[in-house]
């Protein structure tokens, strides 16, 4: 047993500092202003149970470049045909349409019902993928349910969106630090319009279209998927699942949600190169995941610089499998445009809905989840998730010249980091940009390091099933904190590597080979800061 028990090594993940802290005072809280939109009227403490009432009283249309554009807003115009003659038409009141007074009884109805609204895209989308799920991959009764009760739930959810989110929510433009808050209840009237491909000016896919520079919300290619993979029929699903939950008496969530945008300016970075800290808190376990063992810590969503990654598309990795089983961090798709390198975003407060099984195409979905976690005063779930996005590398060497490795540092620094002093709580994170973007675990882990050494926080490490990097990374901090290296000296160090390996594609040099000759010729007392004239 004793040998089985050893998956973990470092600080023991019950001593990180978590949200569940009777101390912790991380969560910013909820106060409408200047930087905050509220769409819903806060009374704090939380009343359990209660859904928070939509603010203001009266749905109040902001049609400009700083808001989303709402489905029902009276300025969604849509051009239609009458005898003949192009006249535009409420899109609101096309949306409602053939949604009315009757019932859905097939997915062709539905794929007709969406093409009414969305009629430009008549013989450019198509449902194949959705009709194929619903005839194929459905159980009769689970058929049964879809069209009895979750499609008229969703669509119920969708119209009511004038009564339900009366604010129109801002978008968390480039370079400006705000957050948005709005309840759970919102949120899922919010997703039943992206359901129903709903959204205006989000199909296109033109570069310099109003929202180019945003995620896709709409579900269309969800529907219409050309990917062969069985995990686009499982992430329906979770979905489904999600929705199912969403609209059943009883089981409404009651909660509110936070998504933060994160900007730190230039003068506010650390000087790497000078930076003394040393390393904090290290777990490193070859068993375990973020979402599940990383509870209460900052969670890492291993994003695209488009929030949600593949989310609504084929993609099935680590960002899209948590965006499909916590569903509510898809409306983040809605209004977050393209992260920067210097920026990264956070959502408090998600909940998850459904349990999976595999990874990529192996992706399933295992049933329904009950999410227990407390809630904070206002009625956040006690989770945060932060994305940030790593550089896609096509080149191996590249990551490990200074410009990326400045850039990931930058990044990490932007997801981690608090404005206030306070004790923070650990991240919990992994192989961040070193799967579909083919990064180096082994350099990822010390930048993460670095990053979290700098913003004071622990780092709690989940190798996804691999020992060997598990033992290679605890060895390589264990060194680290025995020579009392600091960020600065292993910047530097890590710089001067990207130097000596050159352009070669395949160095014959390896980073930890490297960095071990320059740590064990030094001595533990002096600190690693001017090692790198020793090789
Ligand atoms: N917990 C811990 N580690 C994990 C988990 C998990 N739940 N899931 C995966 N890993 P990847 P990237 C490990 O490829 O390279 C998406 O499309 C596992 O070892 O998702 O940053 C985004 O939208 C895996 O190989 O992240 C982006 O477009 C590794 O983490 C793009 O992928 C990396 O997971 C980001 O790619």
């Amino acid at each position: 047993t004793e040998i089985s028990s050893v998956k973990w090594k470092g600080k023991p993940l019950s001593e990180m500092y978590n949200l569940f802290d009777p101390e912790c005072k991380q969560l910013h809280s909820i106060e409408p202003g200047r930087t905050h939109t509220v769409l819903f009227k806060v009374s704090t403490p939380y009343a359990l149970g209660a859904i928070p009432e939509p603010y203001p009283e009266n749905y109040s249309d902001r049609w400009d470049p700083e808001h989303v554009k709402m489905p029902c807003s009276p300025s969604n115009l849509y051009p239609i045909s009458v005898n003949g003659n192009s006249t535009l038409e409420q899109r609101w009141k096309l949306i409602k349409e053939p949604f009315c007074g009757k019932q859905i009884r097939s997915s062709i109805e539905l794929e007709k019902a969406i093409l009414s609204y969305n009629s430009r895209y008549n013989n450019i989308w198509n449902f194949n993928r959705f009709h194929e799920f619903v005839d194929q991959k459905l159980t009769p009764n689970e058929r049964k349910r879809f069209f009895d009760h979750i499609l008229p739930g969703v669509i119920r959810l969708a119209i009511e969106l004038p009564e339900r989110v009366t604010g129109t929510p801002t978008l968390l433009t480039r370079n400006k630090s705000q957050s948005l808050s709005m309840s759970q209840s919102q949120i899922s009237s919010l997703l039943a319009n992206a359901f129903l491909s709903t959204y205006p000016r989000r199909n296109t896919q033109k570069r310099q279209s109003e929202f180019s520079t945003y995620p896709d919300i709409n579900f269309i290619k969800l529907f219409e998927n050309k990917s062969r993979s069985a995990a686009v029929y499982e992430k329906l699903k979770c979905l489904l699942n999600y929705f199912d939950r969403v609209i059943t008496k009883g089981n409404q969530p009651s909660g509110v949600v936070t998504f933060t945008r994160q900007v730190v300016s230039d003068s506010e970075f650390p000087n790497w190169e000078t930076a003394s800290e040393t390393f904090g808190g290290f777990h490193v376990s070859s068993e375990g995941t973020i979402e599940k063992e990383g509870i209460g810590l900052l969670q890492m969503d291993f994003a695209n610089k488009f929030l949600g990654g593949g989310v609504l598309n084929w993609g099935c990795v680590q960002e899209e499998i948590r965006f499909v089983i916590c569903p509510e961090l898809i409306v983040g798709c809605l209004f977050s445009e393209v992260m920067e390198s210097n920026e990264a975003l956070v959502i408090t407060g998600c909940e998850q809905y459904s349990c999976h099984s595999g990874y990529g195409d192996t992706f399933r979905f295992e049933g329904d989840f009950v999410d227990q976690t407390p809630r904070d005063a206002h009625g956040r779930r006690l989770c945060q998730v932060v994305a940030i996005d790593a550089i896609p590398f096509n080149r191996k060497e590249t990551q490990y010249k200074k410009d990326s490795i400045n850039r990931e540092l930058r990044k990490a620094y932007a997801g981690f980091h608090c404005q206030r002093r306070i004790p923070l709580t650990a991240v919990a994170t992994g192989n961040w940009g070193c799967g579909a973007f083919r990064g180096d675990p082994r350099l990822k882990c010390l930048i993460q390091l670095m990053a979290a050494a700098v913003t004071h926080r622990d780092v709690v490490y989940f190798t996804f099933g691999d020992n060997q990097l598990r033992d290679d990374v605890y060895n390589m901090y264990s060194l680290l904190v025995e020579k009392k290296a600091t960020v600065g000296s292993l910047y530097t160090m890590l710089c001067d590597y990207g130097q000596q390996i050159g352009d070669s594609r395949s160095p014959s040099l390896d980073l930890y080979g490297y960095l071990y000759a320059l740590l064990d010729s030094m001595d533990s007392e002096d600190g690693a800061a001017d090692c790198s004239s020793s090789l």
